[in-house]
């Protein structure tokens, strides 16, 4: 790995190498998943965090279950593997892409002919191409997206919110890897980037990111942001997504929404940066969406510090939905596309 190439999941053998994505900045600690209960606890407790990384993880996640299953019987195999199935798919709910993974896992389990020990084979080989494939969209993304922000006039300095950046994927990222393609392409003046209350993926895991990589990076809270546009330090925004319905209207971490409002109040173009994986074409619109509820220490605890007094109330919703007409641009894999347009491509989702 050179050292601005970040790989939050890796197949090693025969075991998952995750990056323990609680700890950075601070610490780079790897942990090594072994079994599919460890690995829905790693999601669960955003050891791996991000929507593709998710999907990326609960399919490892789905091979390490069925390696395990002791039968020989296919259809009791099946049988075993989706309680698998329903292991993972309960501990995130936003991330449609722990959803589209753990049907694509399943499908393979059917699909694939004869006995169990060839099945559990497809089923890791499944497991690495999906790995492999979020890789390659995300530097499709990123090249789409630099196509899209070179009608603007550069150098740019783009905001961003939340991580939505190698670490969220499996590497390069979606939103930042639209920055990282702008960067490396000698157009971008500075990445702004959001703390992300109440979890901080903006201060703790972005701006590492762009540190690794050299990106100038500059820390905002959040409170900030529409100071910033307001001001004139941004030309873009660009966000990621954790579930796009299929009217456009996209659900990616909480603040996103107010952040498209500011932007458009300030006429400032919002991209939502975002995989197929990530567009769940079965709900019309993003009132269907469901929304993560975190727990309330999130809110009022910050290290060993309690922020509020006894007897407050706490509401931690983890994502917000900001509607189609607020979004300029989906980048996807296979170019930028309208809200409304994206229908258009539920044929190719896989
Ligand atoms: O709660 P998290 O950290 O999993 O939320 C992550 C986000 O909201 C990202 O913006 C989104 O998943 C896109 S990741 C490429």
């Amino acid at each position: 790995m050179s050292v601005n190439e970040v790989y939050p999941i890796i197949w090693i053998d025969d075991h998952v190498r995750l990056i323990d994505q609680n700890r950075l900045p601070e610490t780079y600690t790897l942990v090594d998943i072994r079994y599919v209960h460890d690995m829905a606890e790693a999601i669960r407790t955003m050891i791996v965090r991000g929507a593709p990384a998710i999907g990326v993880a609960a399919a490892y996640g789905m091979y390490l279950g069925a390696r395990d299953i002791q039968t020989t019987d296919p259809a009791t195999f099946l049988q075993q593997l989706e309680a698998i199935a329903q292991l993972l798919r309960g501990t995130r709910p936003t991330a449609v892409n722990l959803f589209w993974a753990v049907a694509r896992m399943l499908k393979t389990a059917h699909e694939t002919p004869g006995s169990v020990p060839t099945r559990k084979l497809a089923l890791l080989e499944a497991a690495k191409v999906i790995n492999t494939e979020d890789i390659q969209t995300c530097k499709a993304i990123g090249d789409h997206g630099l196509n899209a922000l070179l009608n603007y006039s550069s150098p740019l300095r783009i905001l961003t919110h939340c991580n939505a950046g190698a670490l969220a994927t499996a590497g390069y990222g979606t939103s930042l890897g639209v920055v990282r393609s702008v960067w490396r392409a000698g157009r971008l003046a500075m990445v702004y980037a959001d703390e992300t209350r109440p979890r901080f993926q903006g201060a703790k895991l972005t701006t590492w990111e762009c540190i690794q990589e050299g990106i100038p990076v500059t820390l905002i809270t959040d409170s900030m942001a529409a100071h910033c546009m307001q001001r004139g330090l941004i030309d873009v925004v660009i966000v990621g997504a954790d579930r796009i319905a299929a009217n456009g209207d996209t659900a990616n971490k909480i603040g996103t929404y107010g952040l498209a409002l500011v932007a458009k109040a300030h006429d400032i173009p919002f991209y939502v940066a975002a995989p197929l994986s990530t567009i769940d074409f079965n709900l019309v619109d993003g009132s269907q969406i469901p929304i993560e509820e975190r727990q309330a220490s999130e809110v009022y605890q910050l290290g060993s510090i309690t922020l509020c007094p006894q007897g407050v109330k706490f509401y931690n919703p983890a994502f917000d939905v900001t509607p189609a007409p607020l979004i300029t641009g989906i980048i996807t894999e296979y170019g930028v596309y309208q809200p409304d347009g994206l229908k258009s491509l539920s044929g190719q989702q896989k």
